[in-house]
């Protein structure tokens, strides 16, 4: 491997992106590809088409410095690069599985092109054993490939990579995972190496141990409701344990986004399809699956019917959490949209959806009479529904709230008002696993 490698990235989402831009951070040169011409040229103007802080002025730190560089498709970064890293989308297929065709397609296409000796990465998530499918379709003996899982949250993806806990990179030749490591090595954080099985069984292992956080959680919540105990107490009582840990402990309308939907059912689907009924997998996506539907009720309760038609719900907080812009998997879509099935009519505001909606946010938010302020959501509601942390919505005025609601209930899934206050002001409240 040349002294100081050139970095391929094929795939400019949010991984591909931070990933390249953090790697010529680090002094790497690097070149991303992607299939999307229009996003090539946006990202070549240093224009971000995400929201992820800190990303645009390193992208833009990238460019000036002639470190980062972008083409359309992958077969060139194939040609220029010692090292590649495949960050293309692994979607979640029918059956629960991992769909590969954007990995394979990538493999296919860079394979023929790579340089003698050069290293594939798989730093999208993938199913255990995705290493040896890659070196199937690159089929050269010289080539190969190593998995190097990501960690990165949507909204602080830049942090993420630059300040990791860990990394972990596994591949069956050590010497070629000892190369993907000493990318890294600018970077004060420890430095797993390990085979490729193990590097993949880690980033579901994470995944799914976080998804198994927030559901035990949520149902302790449920339980608090249940005995007349407040869950805010109950967290601080367990998180300040070290072995719990107060993180990932905050209860809520149920984990959604791009990832632990799609990491759950495909770890379930990997360990079955291997002989092990992964139980307890299963009833952490059945937990958050009933969370949701636990907030629908609470809906109907605060509205004094299960019947919602003629019910004008307004709802603040649309994003699958706060800080992103990213509208997959949100449990605020899947709430709303089981208040529309039972007659609602929803009015809500998210503050990445005021404006002109871009065509993927039209797609998510058909039927949805999306607002653009705070007070238009909540402009003649019969009941207020806060479904994402938005830092803006911790401070409402609630005499405001009490002369544009028509209604007199709040019911806030993430636990964002205090009770008393809001009480105080002659509204009702219903948090989630909040004393009464
Ligand atoms: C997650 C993992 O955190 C990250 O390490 C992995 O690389 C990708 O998947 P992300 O999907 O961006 O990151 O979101 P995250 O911040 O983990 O939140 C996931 C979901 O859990 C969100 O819906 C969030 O609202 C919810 N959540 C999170 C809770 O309900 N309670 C919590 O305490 C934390």
């Amino acid at each position: 491997m040349s002294d100081e490698p050139v970095i391929g990235v094929v795939g400019v989402g949010y991984v591909g992106l931070t990933t390249g831009a953090c790697l010529s951070h680090l002094g790497h040169t690097v070149v991303c590809g992607d299939v999307d011409e229009e996003k090539i040229n946006r990202l070549r103007n240093g224009e971000i088409p995400i929201v992820e802080h800190g990303l645009t002025e390193i992208v833009n730190e990238g460019i000036t410095a002639g470190r980062l560089e972008f083409v359309v498709g992958a077969t060139e970064v194939g040609e220029r690069s010692d090292i590649v890293f495949l960050c293309v989308p692994t979607p979640e297929d029918r059956d629960g599985s991992a769909d590969l065709s954007f990995i394979e397609a990538a493999s296919a296409e860079i394979g023929p092109v790579l340089r003698e000796g050069a290293i594939v990465v798989n730093k999208s998530t993938v199913p255990v054993g995705t290493t040896i499918v890659v070196g199937e379709v690159i089929q050269r003996a010289d080539i190969k490939v190593v998995s190097n899982p990501e960690f990165l949250r949507e909204g602080t993806a830049v942090n993420d990579f630059l300040h990791p806990d860990r990394v972990v990179v596994g591949a069956d030749d050590r010497g070629a995972a000892e190369n993907v490591a000493e990318l890294y090595s600018s970077i004060e954080t420890e430095i797993i190496i390990t085979d490729a099985a193990s590097a993949e069984t880690i980033k579901y292992a994470a995944n799914g141990f976080l998804a198994m956080k927030i559901s035990f959680v949520n149902s302790v919540a449920a339980m608090c409701e249940a005995v007349g105990a407040d869950v805010v107490d109950v967290v601080e009582g367990i998180g300040s344990d070290r072995r719990i840990g107060r993180e990932f402990l905050q209860p809520g309308p149920g984990w959604g986004g791009s990832c632990f939907p799609k990491d759950s059912h495909s770890l379930v689907h990997l360990a079955e399809t291997r002989g092990y009924g992964f139980s307890m997998m299963r009833s952490v996506i059945a937990v958050n699956d009933e969370q949701r539907e636990r907030m629908v009720r609470k809906v109907q309760r605060a509205a004094g019917t299960n019947d919602l038609n003629g019910v004008t719900i307004s709802v603040l907080g649309l994003t699958f959490k706060a800080g992103t812009d990213d509208l997959r998997d949100s449990p605020s879509l899947a709430i709303i949209g089981r208040l529309r099935e039972l007659g609602a009519t929803v009015r809500a505001y998210d503050p990445t959806t005021t404006g002109t909606l871009s065509q993927i946010q039209d797609s998510f938010l058909k039927g949805i009479e999306v607002q653009q302020s705070v007070d238009e959501a909540m402009r003649e509601g019969d009941v207020l529904v806060i479904l994402t942390e938005w830092p803006e919505f911790r401070s409402l005025d609630f005499e405001r709230v009490k002369e544009l609601l028509s209604g007199s209930a709040i019911v806030d899934t993430r636990n964002l008002l205090d009770s008393q206050s809001v009480r105080a002001a002659g509204l009702d409240y219903d948090g989630v696993g909040r004393k009464a």
